[in-house]
């Protein structure tokens, strides 16, 4: 498939009009001590650059000579000893396609010039202490420029809204990376199931997770993943993944392969022995029956809010019927005292980051769903095992079950449907020998 970078940077440049830009990749964070993770690149510079080492800026000059100008780590032959080759500022201009390349630090020096012309800029401010300093320093003579008859960005514009827009309408190169990313998860959970044996220790189904994630190819997991067994599976997001797995009770497991940092993100909750018990069958099919209502409502054209609508009617109205609750559907759901059972949102945006950008509203209304967006349908029912007001039998039992749905045209896409989800083929995944 042909880059698609220089198509996104187009658009990207005719949206901005007359307004200047500036983005970030981050430094390396620290983990500990001064051992460093590994660098993640951030998702704006990757989705318009490609560009996957830290320390990096992007300046676009909308109809200017020089629109795409890039400010990298420069060539340095001791860093690369320890830390591996640089593409350097000989890569930003060739391999990378900018129309100018600086070393990262000229940033702050080369900023005002490069600037010289636009009254707007977006920028994510707020986000990085440093990034701010470098680009309130960098304009903060736009004043003393007007003066002059010159011209420095006076108003700033969160960068965030114009890339949410666009990263929201995802093209063919993301699409077939989410599929990917999708399948390696269907796959890994699959495995999960067969892993997760009475016995066996949450840490051992995240290292089958992981490890499948990784040998497929993939950057690795999305975000932490969550292995929870029995009560662990009513925390929403459960990571310390470190207690055994006991017969009879259900595991909750979430957790999204990444590819070419473009993340899937998937729910599946199983039985541990391998089979439902009465009430975790009634629990699961619940939640599945209001999944399938949700994931009925990802059409164009229907307000992102009826996903969430359609999953609280089912799970309150199951709800009264299990006898978790008591009294009027309609005014349960007014009263949002379905909260107590099910206190998330029924999915989110799906891309470079698993809570992908896009706006959820346009004005006070929500948005209708468009062609081409990927979201999350993920809803859950938790029932703590303190909750003396529950029935015994369900006491301590979590269940979630998302999926990743492509909107489009016609009927929903669901990106990760090769993962069991209903409870005889769960069972049959989660067959025990
Ligand atoms: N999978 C984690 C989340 O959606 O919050
Ligand atoms: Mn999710």
């Amino acid at each position: 498939m042909p880059d698609p970078r220089p198509a996104r940077r187009d658009r990207y440049l005719q949206r901005l009009g007359g307004a200047a830009s500036i983005l970030f990749g981050g430094p390396h964070a620290t983990r500990n001590s001064d051992s460093e993770y590994r660098y993640r690149p951030q998702s704006d510079v990757v989705y318009l650059t490609g560009w996957e080492d830290p320390e990096v800026a992007v300046v676009f000059r909308p109809g200017s000579e020089h629109p795409y100008v890039l400010f990298v780590q420069a060539k340095d032959k001791e860093q690369e000893v320890w830390t591996g080759r640089r593409e350097g500022v000989e890569g930003a201009r060739g391999r990378y396609g900018a129309d100018l390349a600086f070393p990262y630090s000229e940033l702050g020096s080369r900023l005002p010039v490069l600037l010289q012309g636009y009254e707007r800029l977006h920028h994510a401010y707020g986000e990085h202490p440093d990034h701010d300093r470098i680009v309130f320093k960098a304009t903060a003579n736009a004043r003393t420029a007007l003066r002059n008859g010159l011209c420095l960005p006076w108003k700033m514009e969160h960068s965030r809204v114009l890339l949410g827009e666009l990263r929201l309408q995802k093209d063919e190169h993301e699409l077939e990376l989410l599929r990917r990313a999708a399948a390696i998860t269907a796959e890994a959970h699959i495995a999960a199931m067969q892993a997760g044996k009475p016995g066996a220790y949450e840490y051992e189904v995240e290292a089958t997770i992981e490890g499948l994630f990784r040998r497929r190819g993939g950057t690795g997991a999305g975000y932490t993943t969550i292995v929870g067994g029995g009560v662990n599976a009513c925390v929403l997001h459960y990571v310390n993944n470190r207690d055994v797995l006991a017969p009879g009770t259900l595991c909750l497991v979430d957790a999204g392969a990444e590819v070419e940092w473009y993340t899937a993100d998937v729910t599946r909750t199983w039985p541990v022995s391998g089979r439902f018990s009465g009430p975790q069958r009634d629990v699961y099919q619940l939640v599945l029956d209001a999944q399938i209502a949700a994931i009925a409502c990802a059409r164009a054209g229907r307000p992102w809010r009826e996903m969430h609508d359609a999953a609280v009617r089912v799970l309150t109205t199951g709800m009264v019927e299990l006898n978790l609750l008591d009294g009027d559907v309609d005014e349960l759901i007014v009263e949002e005292r379905y909260r107590k059972y099910y206190m998330h949102g029924t999915g989110h945006w799906l891309g470079l980051d698993v809570h992908d950008v896009g706006a959820y509203h346009i004005g006070l209304s929500s948005r209708p769903l468009a062609a081409g967006q990927v979201v999350t349908v993920e809803p859950g029912l938790y029932i703590a095992p303190d909750d003396h007001d529950a029935p015994e039998a369900l006491r301590g039992i979590g269940v979630r079950i998302e999926d990743d749905v492509l909107v489009t045209e016609g009927d929903p896409d669901v990106l990760s449907r090769a993962c069991p989800k209903t409870i005889a083929d769960v069972e049959t995944a989660c067959a025990r020998a």
